[in-house]
């Protein structure tokens, strides 16, 4: 089965995050053949969305969360707070979150933060156009998942994904060739496997549109895709369920 994961970043208010997941539910009525989708609003709107998605076949994601447990950390929120308010999984890594001064050690940290607390995670990694250029691509990912998932021991209750996007690819327009994903996306499971984390799926990011999600989803290193822009409009985020759906 195919995963869309719809990353709705800062794009939404609270009451239109409850009116876009209230559009894919009733999107999603009588299909056969439901992919995997997971939907990340903002910290505001997740309790309100929790209540919407209830128990249907739709997650919810949160954006980020703290390393720590508790305590005096102004302005952050902790997994245990994830958790009660009805969050299931939650998005690590993310460029964004990276330019803010998260690190792979704090990812390695959120992680493995999230996964005693019962939820599944799902970490970005990917290159700048500078590494790129140079042609350390496959390198530079594997320093990013060695630090990021050396010591981490998921149990079968846990699903991670782990989201190639290139920096480059988010929001720009610019996607990486089908080739080039599915070297990456193979080297990740590989070394994944070695670190003894099965089962992962590995999905691509970064400028994912309907017009191009089929080359993408049709092959079978992409097991998803986690989409930003073209998430937070229910015709475009439809037209990628639907087309996860025929390729599931
Ligand atoms: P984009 O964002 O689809 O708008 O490029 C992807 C992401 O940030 O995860």
């Amino acid at each position: 089965m195919k995963t869309i994961i719809a990353n709705w970043k800062m794009e939404l208010g609270v009451r239109e995050s409850v009116a876009l997941a209230r559009g894919v539910l009733r999107g999603l009525r009588g299909m056969q053949d439901v992919p995997n989708i997971l939907v990340a609003p903002t910290f505001p709107a997740l309790f309100e969305v929790s209540k919407v998605l209830g128990r249907s076949r739709v997650q919810l994601a949160a954006q980020t969360v703290h390393t720590e447990e508790q305590g005096a950390y102004t302005g952050s929120v902790s997994a245990k707070v994830l958790k009660e308010v009805g969050v299931q999984a939650v998005i690590l890594g993310h460029s964004e979150t990276r330019a803010m001064g998260e690190t792979d050690e704090d990812v390695h940290q959120k992680v493995d933060l999230a996964l005693r607390h019962g939820l599944h995670v799902i970490v970005a990694v990917g290159e700048s156009m500078a590494t790129r250029e140079a042609g350390e691509t496959e390198g530079f990912i594997h320093d990013q998942i060695k630090t990021i998932f050396t010591g981490i021991h998921p149990t079968k209750r846990h699903t991670i994904y782990v989201a190639y996007e290139p920096l480059w690819a988010i929001g720009s327009g610019k996607v990486p060739s089908i080739q080039d994903v599915s070297s990456v996306h193979t080297a990740i499971k590989q070394q994944l496997d070695e670190l003894d984390i099965l089962d992962v799926s590995v999905l691509y990011g970064g400028s994912v549109i309907p017009e191009n999600a089929y080359e993408f989803l049709n092959h079978s290193s992409v097991d998803g895709v986690l989409v930003g822009g073209a998430s937070v409009r229910i015709k475009s985020l439809m037209e990628l369920i639907h087309l996860a759906s025929e390729l599931s």
